[in-house]
């Protein structure tokens, strides 16, 4: 049975304590969101235990925006994938486009990062998404099979029932400028026969296909329309626990 979530990735935003109460305010008005729809909150590491706490006795899931590439030991300043379960988490986000971008997140340390954080018992959102160039080009198909089949054919069977995509095109992330559900739903189709391929027709059905990019309460209601699209991974509009509730109510 394929599973909707909204997760919000909140990015390098908002001190502890805004944090805390941001997690709190959406905690309390998931209670009245039908039963099938999963929220998932992603804060910086720094907040996750806190967040935790506040999303005790809740129906909101809390996940990392990022793990190490390594299980523990000397790796300054990383996050390794039993700390983030020791904090709390079920889930975390990889491969955000802005990793790819700015802190060289390749393929192959995607491979790694995923196979760690599923031994550890995470489920991971796994992003993917083409820039402008590429979209321009015509080579957003290409671009995004590319790296869907990067990771995900490395997992078994059983691995991907624990993976969660997300499809970012990269233009659309924090310019306003969003996918339209059309543009989406060929690309979340795109990515299930991948699968498909792989994994087989019920595999690729169960999957659950987030859109992220500029998603917010005025169009999530006809993205989410798509057959295709089971629901999305929200940036600046997680950061306002009404805006995200929106969202997630647009189902
Ligand atoms: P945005 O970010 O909703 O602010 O465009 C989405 C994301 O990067 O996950």
């Amino acid at each position: 049975m394929r599973k909707y979530i909204v997760a919000g990735n909140w990015k390098m935003n908002t001190t502890v304590a805004e944090g805390v109460e941001l997690a709190k305010a959406v905690a309390a008005k998931a209670q009245d969101l039908p039963a099938n729809v999963q929220l998932v909150v992603a804060p910086p590491f720094t907040h996750l235990v806190s967040v935790a706490e506040a999303l005790k006795g809740s129906k909101v899931a809390l996940s990392a925006q990022n793990c190490a590439d390594h299980e523990k030991g000397a790796y300054t300043g990383e996050v390794a994938v039993n700390m983030l379960v020791d904090a709390g988490c079920q889930y975390t986000i990889l491969g955000h486009s802005e990793r790819r971008q700015y802190y060289g997140e390749t393929d192959e340390k995607l491979v790694v990062k995923t196979k760690l954080a599923l031994a550890a018992g995470l489920k991971v959102i796994l992003c993917v998404g083409e820039n402008l160039d590429e979209r321009e080009a015509g080579k957003h198909f290409d671009v995004v099979t590319e790296q869907t089949k990067a990771v995900l054919y490395e997992l078994s069977a059983e691995e991907l029932k624990s993976i969660v995509v997300a499809y970012e095109p990269v233009w659309a992330i924090g310019t306003g400028k969003t996918a339209t559900a059309a543009q989406a739903e060929e690309i979340h189709a795109c990515i299930r026969t991948v699968i498909a391929e792989k994994f087989g027709l019920e595999a690729a059905d169960d999957m659950t296909i987030l859109y992220g990019g500029s998603c917010k309460p005025s169009n999530a209601k006809e993205l989410f329309a798509e057959k295709d699209i089971d629901g999305g991974l929200i940036g600046g509009a997680a950061l306002k626990a009404d805006d995200f509730i929106a969202i997630a109510a647009s189902f």
